[in-house]
């Protein structure tokens, strides 16, 4: 996890560096940022329906989201902590879309900040929570400030993806004690595969969550969860993960992704029913979609 000041720090110092692995996959990183931002404007784009609205992009780093909106007639306030990250904003804004544009931005941490209630039709937060020390507060801002019916989109690192294998018999081979010396086993077939070493888990990352932990911080906050859509899936080469791009608005994208994004929409009354809440596992309703 990353330490507070890891946290604060890291994009004030990596703002470029991040970018060009996010959006043009320099350091053979995979383009995570142009997938997320492909995605978040398609969802934006269908709850738009032809209307202009006003949008909020919570962490909005270099601004390309904030920039893509603004070039469809949408209202946006990208707020970021990192100076850097805003340097670079204001940079593709003046870029892109002139002195005269429809984009505000704010410079701080969005969570010692009090933002207009009732106001924003979508609140969108991409690749933020993981850095955020109480993942409560997006959705208490999105609570606040959303209009009743607005959307809250959420991109996370996907926890359930520490558990990709799909094997019937992987309890009894944890229960057994083998686990770590088979994930061995696989990486060595990885590595003599792709003639790459197996890649190494950072020191510092950013926190994981849960689609039952967003659906259940959704619920305490009056917002209903709408869909789940996986984002960057993983399967050992480029080549087989792009085939799995034509599933990622399946839940069951969520099971080889290590990166999804949520959509949950304040519910009219900030209340939601029995019926809709429902039992059992959270993705029933979500994997009949
Ligand atoms: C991984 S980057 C994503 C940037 C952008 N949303 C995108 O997808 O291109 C995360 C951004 O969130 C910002 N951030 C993290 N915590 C924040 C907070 N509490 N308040 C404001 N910005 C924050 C960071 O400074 C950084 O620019």
């Amino acid at each position: 996890m990353y330490g507070e000041m890891m946290r604060e720090e890291y994009f004030k110092t990596n703002a470029k560096d991040w970018m060009e692995g996010a959006y043009e996959g320099k350091r053979n990183l995979y383009p995570v940022g142009v997938h997320r931002l492909r995605i978040a404007k398609d969802i934006i784009t269908e709850y738009a329906d032809g209307k202009t609205l006003k949008i909020l992009d919570v962490g909005c780093g270099g601004g390309k989201l904030c920039v893509e909106l603004a070039k469809r007639g949408h209202t946006v306030h990208g707020i970021d902590q990192s100076y850097q990250m805003l340097t670079l904003s204001r940079q593709l804004i003046h870029e892109q879309l002139g002195k005269s544009n429809n984009i505000k931005l704010s410079y701080g941490n969005f969570e010692s900040r009090t933002f207009k209630k009732n106001h924003y039709d979508v609140i969108v937060a991409l690749g933020v929570i993981g850095y955020i020390k109480d993942k409560k507060s997006l959705f208490t801002l999105a609570k606040q400030s959303l209009k009743p019916g607005g959307l809250l989109i959420i991109s996370c690192r996907n926890r359930l993806f520490n558990m990709f294998p799909t094997s019937i018999y992987i309890e009894d081979e944890i229960s057994g004690g083998n686990a770590n010396h088979l994930i061995r086993e696989i990486r060595n077939i990885y590595s003599l595969y792709t003639k790459k070493p197996f890649p190494k888990k950072p020191k510092e990352s950013p926190s994981q969550q849960t689609p039952d932990e967003m659906i259940a911080l959704g619920k305490e906050n009056g917002l209903e969860t709408l869909s789940f859509r996986g984002v960057h899936p993983h399967f050992f080469t480029k080549e087989l993960s792009a085939r799995l791009l034509e599933y990622e608005d399946s839940p069951l994208s969520l099971i080889w992704s290590s990166v999804f994004i949520v959509t949950l929409k304040k519910t009219t009354d900030g209340l939601i029913t029995k019926r809709k809440q429902g039992g059992g596992s959270c993705h029933e309703s979500h994997l009949h979609n």
